[in-house]
């Protein structure tokens, strides 16, 4: 299929959509709103890879025709933003960090930032991960239950703290910790009302959200202005982006604000429930547990794992990137076409709302055969090289694609590798989690219950030493 080029209407005529209609005045608002998930994915069982409804006033379209999500996400981007709601639900907590810039002031912050992502800097902070998963893996008993979910929420926490701030929060971790809680809560209740309640507005939440961005605006506040007179680059993320430069200058503090606010929030949930999942689908498919089990038993043998062993890892990956496809976090994003675009056999007038779900892409039965079941050893050489770009987009694609993205799956294998290495990977008896498609796709309030069972020779629980854990045959993998 070739894109045609933009706001170019000539060639053969466009494709008819297939349209939602839902209710004569709302259109497909409420439908949406109720069950978004379930609107997305029955919406694409029906319709097919491309459908339209309207939302309030506007038109939002529908797509996992990979051919087009790849136009959306690389070849067509720069014609393409965020909604300008989105924007508006991001504003009062990231300000005009990255998450919600555009254009030529989203192009000079993304320049600065990006080095600080280098693979170099990036590995660096592997021993911290690792020795934090070990660190909390070491507090918990066996036989207790824990929530899961819960303790990803607050190791992730903990390592963007150490990674961006060079700190253990040790003096701001409860304002930190429980600010972020609040700001999340009211973040989710923002995006899922239809007329958010002002920020002025004297409702007991307002109150908590204001208290809670004050409290994060001074804690960053402190750390900024303490490394600008400490003049000196402790290797964080902060570092980097306190001391980047271009030729007009460095970052105003306000525009640190907002993209510090924006790496704490993009950074922790996210991988914190994509760890939940990759937990949840072990637990659940015993037979790929055990796999797992053997190729870390074997490769490392019961030392730490760090990050020169992650090559020599392959299933752990091939898990984790089942798990993004079965259950993305960020499940779906959105974009507004800034002019009329003819994208592939498609028309999209200007202004239309363009939204793209991981999860409905991760489903597609023409790519990914019997899409429901989780087979981790699908994600072979071949699977890859097929695949048509756009068909697998769990952390988007093109200019706007995850800048944490290396970052995220490093964490997650050692964070997930120590784990396997340490502990049994279950779900308590009988346990079912609910899957809540809000900013990020969550196990809900009952979280991811579990009862903590160390392995036999766990090595946290020896000293981190080798073990004489019997090692299994690389045949049996
Ligand atoms: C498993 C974990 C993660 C997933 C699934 C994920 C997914 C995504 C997706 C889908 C986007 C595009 C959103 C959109 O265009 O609306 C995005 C953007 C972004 N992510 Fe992540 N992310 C993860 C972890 C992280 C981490 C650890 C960081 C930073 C430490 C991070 C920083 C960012 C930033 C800064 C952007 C905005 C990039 C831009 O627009 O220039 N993410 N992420």
């Amino acid at each position: 299929m070739t894109i045609i080029a933009d706001s170019q209407h000539d060639g053969p005529a466009p494709r008819a959509i297939p349209r939602h209609r839902g209710h004569w005045l709302w259109g497909g608002t409420f439908d949406f709103q109720r069950n978004p998930a379930e609107f997305v994915l029955e919406g694409h069982e029906r319709y097919g890879d491309v459908f339209m409804t309207r939302v309030l006033t506007g038109h939002s379209y529908f797509i996992r025709d990979p051919d087009v999500v790849n136009a959306i996400n690389v070849t067509h981007a720069k014609h393409i933003y965020k909604p300008k709601v989105v924007k508006q639900m991001w504003k009062p907590f990231l300000g005009n960090g990255l998450v919600p810039n555009d254009g030529e002031s989203w192009r000079r912050q993304h320049r600065l930032i990006m080095p600080g992502f280098h693979k170099m800097r990036i590995d660096a902070y592997a021993p911290t991960m690792a020795e934090y998963t070990r660190d909390l893996v070491r507090g918990w008993k066996e036989g207790e239950q824990r929530d899961f979910r819960k303790e990803m929420v607050e190791l992730t926490l903990r390592v963007v703290a150490k990674t961006l701030f060079d700190t253990d929060l040790a003096h701001d971790s409860e304002t930190v910790h429980d600010a972020i809680q609040d700001i999340s809560e009211a973040l989710i209740d923002h995006a899922q009302t239809p007329i958010p309640a002002p920020r002025w507005w004297p409702s007991d939440r307002n109150r908590r959200m204001v208290r809670a961005l004050d409290a994060m605006d001074g804690v960053i506040e402190r750390l900024v202005s303490a490394r600008r007179k400490q003049r000196e680059d402790r290797g964080d993320l902060m570092s980097h982006m306190v001391f980047a430069t271009d030729e007009e200058g460095g970052m105003s503090d306000k525009q640190l604000r907002d993209e510090l606010m924006t790496l704490i929030f993009a950074g922790h949930e996210t991988t914190a429930h994509t760890l939940t999942w990759a937990w949840y689908l072990l637990a659940t498919h015993r037979d790929k547990l055990a796999k797992a089990q053997r190729e870390i038993d074997i490769t490392l043998r019961g030392r730490p794992i760090g990050v020169d062993d992650l090559r020599e890892l392959p299933y752990l990956e091939m898990c984790l990137k089942e798990s993004l496809r079965r259950l993305p976090a960020v499940w779906i994003y959105g974009r507004e076409a800034q002019e009329d675009l003819r994208l592939g056999d498609y028309f999209f007038p200007k202004g239309s709302i363009l939204a793209i779900s991981p999860l409905a892409v991760g489903r597609n039965a023409a790519y990914f055969d019997n899409p429901l079941e989780y087979r981790p050893e699908r994600w072979t050489r071949e699977l890859e090289r097929s695949l048509p770009k756009g068909a697998y987009v769990p952390f988007a694609a093109g200019p706007r694609v995850c800048l944490g993205k290396q970052f995220a799956m490093m964490e997650m294998r050692i964070v997930l590798g120590t784990l396997i290495q340490n502990v049994d990977i279950n779900v308590l008896d009988g346990f079912e989690p609910d899957f809540l498609p809000e900013l990020s796709l969550n196990p809900g309030e009952r979280g991811m219950q579990m009862k903590v069972r160390f392995r036999n020779d766990a090595p946290v629980l020896a000293g981190d030493r080798p073990q004489s854990r019997p090692m299994p045959s690389l045949r049996a993998l």
